[in-house]
């Protein structure tokens, strides 16, 4: 076990960036790769909550951190979290912030469903252009992306979500082909649902049919996966429901099992 954090350590550190840190998914990466020995930048718009992750993660694992309280949805993200970490080595990056707007197409002013795109498309791909050239120069690292089981196909009443999401797919796919001759892990990372009580716009007035997984058992395979596959879904179930949806059931049939489903957990 030594051995395998130290490797992890070398290949992924000294620091990681986690971008949308403040809660959930986000702040279960930033405690296990503390525990893997990283220093962690959080990123995140609540400073309050930052800091008592922060300390935290000082208090359990005695590694440094820092904290940059932004909005990630800002057009200039990048470059201002760019220069707030001039000075420190970023081997990992994970990109886990998301705007998840659910509700009828029509009902969101544009100008959400386009803060959708920068929340979560955006700033991922300013992101991994600009901490991904350091990473390059220094011939190792890793780009984990937060995609979804729900980029397989569209779904009504997520329409845009869903996109998003199979962008960051795309994308992380397409960099672990390209990036690894660099030494460049790219990772996505497709949960179903996670229980972190996420910060939807609306919530659902019946539960998901999916059972929630722990974060700590998303985020532990996750890292396993990382520098292994283009890829990951947490969770047997998932990746049994994934094979179902993706390989065996018309594309049609998938779209309007899951539009069924969205429906039912929100209804007008
Ligand atoms: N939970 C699920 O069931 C599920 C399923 C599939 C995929 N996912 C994906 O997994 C990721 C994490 O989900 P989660 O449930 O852990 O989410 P969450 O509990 O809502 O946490 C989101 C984190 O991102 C930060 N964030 C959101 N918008 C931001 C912005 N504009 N600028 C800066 N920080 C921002 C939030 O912090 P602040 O509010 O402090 O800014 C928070 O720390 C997302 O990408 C989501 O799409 C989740």
């Amino acid at each position: 076990m030594t051995q395998s954090i130290t490797s992890f350590r070398d290949r992924y550190g000294p620091w990681a960036l986690v971008a949308g840190a403040s809660k959930g998914l986000g702040a279960e990466f930033a405690a296990q790769l503390a525990a893997r020995g990283l220093n962690i930048v959080l990123v995140a718009r609540r400073a309050d909550a930052m800091a008592s992750l922060a300390a935290k993660l000082t208090a359990d694992h005695g590694v440094q951190t820092r904290r940059v309280p932004l909005d990630l949805a800002r057009a200039d993200a990048a470059s201002i979290i760019a220069a707030e970490t001039r000075d420190i080595e970023i081997g990992l990056l994970v990109y886990n912030a998301a705007l998840s707007i659910v509700g009828r197409f029509f009902d969101q002013p544009l100008e959400a469903h386009l803060k959708e795109i920068d929340t979560n498309c955006r700033a991922p791909l300013a992101l991994a252009y600009t901490l991904g050239q350091r990473m390059v120069a220094r011939q190792r690292g890793g780009i984990i992306l937060l995609s979804s089981l729900s980029a397989m196909q569209g779904a009504a009443l997520i329409a845009n979500y869903t996109a998003t999401k199979a962008y960051n797919l795309l994308l992380a796919e397409g960099l672990w082909d390209e990036l690894r001759e660099e030494g460049i892990d790219a990772l996505a990372v497709m949960p179903s649902s996670v229980d972190t009580s996420s910060d939807q716009t609306r919530a659902p007035s019946r539960p998901s049919p999916v059972a929630a997984l722990p974060p700590r058992a998303v985020v532990a395979e996750t890292l396993a996966a990382l520098g292994k596959q283009s890829s990951v879904i947490p969770g047997r179930t998932n990746r049994v429901a994934a094979f179902l949806m993706r390989r065996l059931l018309p594309r049609r049939v998938a779209i309007t099992l899951m539009g069924r489903t969205m429906r039912a957990m929100y209804p007008r």
